[in-house]
């Protein structure tokens, strides 16, 4: 696994420097590949990202774009990630509506809408039960707990090795989730952190020993390269830690 640490000075700083390695890795993915597969983060931080990008000119029809995770809402709910994406990106560009997977959240079973989603991933893959769809990236946001996608800290979601969606639990509220097995398998997953509330779980997740449970983003050790893109604010405590943990950039 190739790590990288990079605070940046504030948050367009971030959202800037995310742009530029998100539209580079998928022009090198495209001169090898037919399609660039990406996971979208929700919550608040990667949305400018995501208005960026709809600004860039990309060969959208090559993208497909699914979901790390999603609330249980439904897709015109303001709380959804759906929602949020297309509006500010995917409504705006001609991206084919056939690229674009969103989390099924209309059953009223949300483990029923997991398993029809983990097909959906494999179909989209071309893959057979069994195998695990590699990513090209997966974007990821943190919460201030340390939790990332709907993996949230002491949840079953947690342990879930033999799936690749699962149901998420935040306070009772269910949401479908990517699971570590998932995460882990991608070419390249990118975490943008902004705000001082996150340094406290970042440092946990730095240390050299804490437990996962507590903080599960200290358990997304992917494959390819693992990309932490941190403002001032939320990095403070970390800048000793580039050396010690043999980061680069
Ligand atoms: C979600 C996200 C979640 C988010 C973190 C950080 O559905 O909310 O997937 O994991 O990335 O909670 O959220 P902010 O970016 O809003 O701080």
């Amino acid at each position: 696994m190739e790590k990288h640490l990079e605070i940046l000075t504030d948050k367009s700083s971030v959202i800037a420097r995310a742009l530029d390695l998100v539209t580079a890795k998928i022009k090198a993915t495209l001169e090898v590949k037919d399609n660039f597969f990406l996971a979208l983060a929700g919550g608040n931080t990667p949305k400018p990202l995501y208005e960026a990008i709809a600004n860039n000119p990309l060969p959208w029809s090559k993208i497909q774009v699914f979901w790390g995770d999603e609330r249980y809402v439904s897709p015109d709910d303001p709380q959804s990630n759906q929602k949020m994406a297309r509006e500010v990106w995917l409504n705006k560009v001609n991206f084919p509506e056939a690229n674009i997977y969103p989390m099924p959240t209309n059953s009223q079973a949300p483990a029923l809408d997991a398993q029809k989603y983990e097909t959906t991933l494999r179909e989209a893959f071309g893959l057979t039960a069994g195998e695990i769809p590699v990513f090209d990236l997966i974007l990821l946001g943190m919460g201030d707990d340390g939790h990332t996608a709907s993996l949230f800290p002491k949840t079953a979601a947690l342990t879930v090795s033999d799936r690749l969606i699962t149901v998420g639990d935040k306070d009772g509220q269910p949401r479908l989730t990517f699971t570590f097995p998932l995460i882990n398998a991608a070419k390249c997953v990118m975490f943008l952190v902004t705000g001082a509330n996150k340094q406290s779980a970042l440092s946990q997740i730095f240390a050299p020993e804490a437990e996962g449970m507590l903080y599960p983003s200290r358990l997304i050790q992917p494959q390819g390269e693992l990309w932490w893109l941190l403002d001032e604010e939320a990095g403070a405590n970390l800048k000793q830690e580039r050396e010690k943990y043999g980061y680069l950039s």
